[in-house]
């Protein structure tokens, strides 16, 4: 690769991120995990989840699959939601990140310049009673304070030794070394690989980013917690190439953004928190990390980690290619190798910290003035995987033609689900357990006197009665999809 300039002119206003006024809230790097008491706990999340259909196991007739779960039809909803949702945050609504959708099998010298060959592994020991096998750093431990094997109750483990995470696979008919690849662990390193393409080509200049959102592969010892942990999962992640000497600022930036972008889909930021990485927890590649940690319902927990991985991997693929990964910079005549900042989110984390945070088991008054229970997903309208629903009064054959017709009015425009089996309370709360913002009655006074139909906020209960003429602009102004 071609020489690169070790000493840089300082940074200017042009490479810093523009000054960013927001409150995160940070706490040290041994910071207490300990949940503490909480709106909800995993199993009701989970049979929830598994009741409407959203998420369950993967291969269930089989008796499943551990570490794989299968997103359901409103499950897939929510997650495309939130897949889009970072997509107009980080790409749509930037003029200085690109998008990329690269393949998961890439050339295997990848993962050796990006370290994951040598070092992408998980200390595993076996309970030496019972044979299960365990993360060591992740053991349960017994009254006495020590890790003990919660099937068999043992305390004695063979030593730790290191687990590779990354699964292989072989490309083409033959099953030997010169044709094993890997299912990657990270969608980052085809960002890196790209980059020199990628710059060129969009005519983008530092500082800008290269986002990407796909799936991931990790052999996960001891899958856990749901969809949490699990062994395929699908990461938003984006890497952002600056000036070295900016990117601390930068740094600063984006854990800001990102703060902003969960805080600005409603999750309650008393359930967010920023924790810095130690110097001993540092990834290889990085220089410093934070993670966007989630009070779960098990303990807090890292959504996201956001790193200064410095020149690392554009290094590394020059030196493993013979390629130069370097950039030069016109203005300046200044050539060097760009530091990255990547924040790094998972889709079904954060799926799982949105559902969560959105669920409530409440007592409401409805609009006849009963007191009743309900469970409502006060999700985001933008994550709601139902946006509105159209619910007749009754099967009558005179309601049902209008009410058709009012969904198929909005079906073009939003996400919309017909329903007409059971009482109206029952389907109300139907729709309220999935959160679905709004639900669209058609009764007799629609067809009989007036072409307006009844509709039912989720969050307030309050219902106005409007014209079906004017129903998509109604809905147009009260849905808050941005
Ligand atoms: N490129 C950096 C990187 O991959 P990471 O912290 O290992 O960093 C980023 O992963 C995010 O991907 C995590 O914060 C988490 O949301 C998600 N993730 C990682 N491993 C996961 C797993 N086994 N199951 C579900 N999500 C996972």
């Amino acid at each position: 690769m071609s020489e690169t300039t070790t000493e840089l002119s300082p940074p200017t206003d042009r490479d810093l991120p523009p000054a960013a006024d927001v409150g995160v809230t940070v706490v040290e790097a041994d910071a207490d995990t300990t949940a503490g008491s909480h709106d909800t706990d995993m199993a009701t999340i989970v049979e929830l989840c598994k009741r409407r259909g959203l998420i369950f196991q993967s291969s269930e007739i089989y008796g499943g699959l551990r570490g794989a779960w299968d997103f359901g039809p409103l499950g897939a909803a929510l997650k495309d939601n939130v897949k889009a949702a970072w997509r107009r945050a980080m790409v749509q609504l930037r003029d200085d990140v690109v998008a990329l959708d690269a393949s998961i099998l890439m050339h295997p010298r990848v993962w050796e310049a990006s370290g994951h060959v040598e070092g992408f592994t998980d200390p595993l020991v076996e309970c030496t009673s019972c044979n299960r096998r365990y993360r060591a750093d992740q053991m349960e431990t017994n009254k006495a304070g020590e890790p003990y094997c919660p099937e068999c109750g043992g305390t004695r483990f063979t030593a730790p030794r290191a687990f590779n995470l990354m699964f292989r696979t072989f490309v083409g008919p033959t099953e030997d070394t010169s044709a094993q690849v890997w299912l990657r662990p990270e969608t980052a390193q085809a960002m890196f690989v790209d980059f020199a393409h990628v710059q060129l080509t969009s005519r983008q200049k530092i500082p800008f980013g290269i986002a990407q959102v796909g799936k991931s592969f990790r052999n996960e010892i001891t899958p856990r917690n749901f969809i949490f942990r699990v062994r395929e999962f699908e990461q938003m992640e984006m890497e952002f190439f600056v000036r070295p000497g900016s990117d601390e600022a930068w740094h600063d930036y984006w854990i800001a953004q990102r703060w902003n972008w969960y805080v600005g889909l409603g999750m309650r930021p008393q359930n967010l928190r920023i924790r810095p990485h130690a110097a001993d927890e540092l990834s290889h590649y990085a220089k410093a990390t934070v993670d966007v940690e989630y009070r779960f319902p098990f303990a807090w927990s890292e959504l996201e980690g956001i790193a200064n991985r410095t020149d690392f991997d554009l290094r590394r693929h020059a030196e493993f290619s013979g390629k130069d990964l370097s950039y030069y910079d016109q203005d300046r005549d200044e050539r060097y190798v760009p530091y990255v900042i990547e924040p790094a989110a998972g889709v079904d984390r954060s799926a799982l910290a949105f559902l969560v945070d959105a669920y409530r088991e409440e007592t409401a008054v409805s609009a006849s003035g009963k007191q009743e229970r309900r469970t409502v997903l006060r999700l985001h309208h933008a994550l709601a995987p139902v946006k509105v629903a159209v619910l007749p009064l009754s099967r009558n054959e005179q309601l049902v033609p209008t009410a058709r017709e009012v969904n198929d009015v909005l079906k073009p425009r939003w996400m919309a689900q017909y329903d007409d089996a059971g009482s109206i309370g029952k389907r109300y709360r139907r729709q309220d357990e999935v959160g679905t913002p709004f639900c669209v009655t058609v009764d007799f006074q629609t067809v009989e006197e007036d072409r307006a139909v009844t509709v039912r906020d989720r969050d307030s209960m309050s219902q106005d009665r409007v014209a079906i003429d004017r129903l998509t602009a109604y809905l147009d102004e009260r849905l808050r999809l941005g």
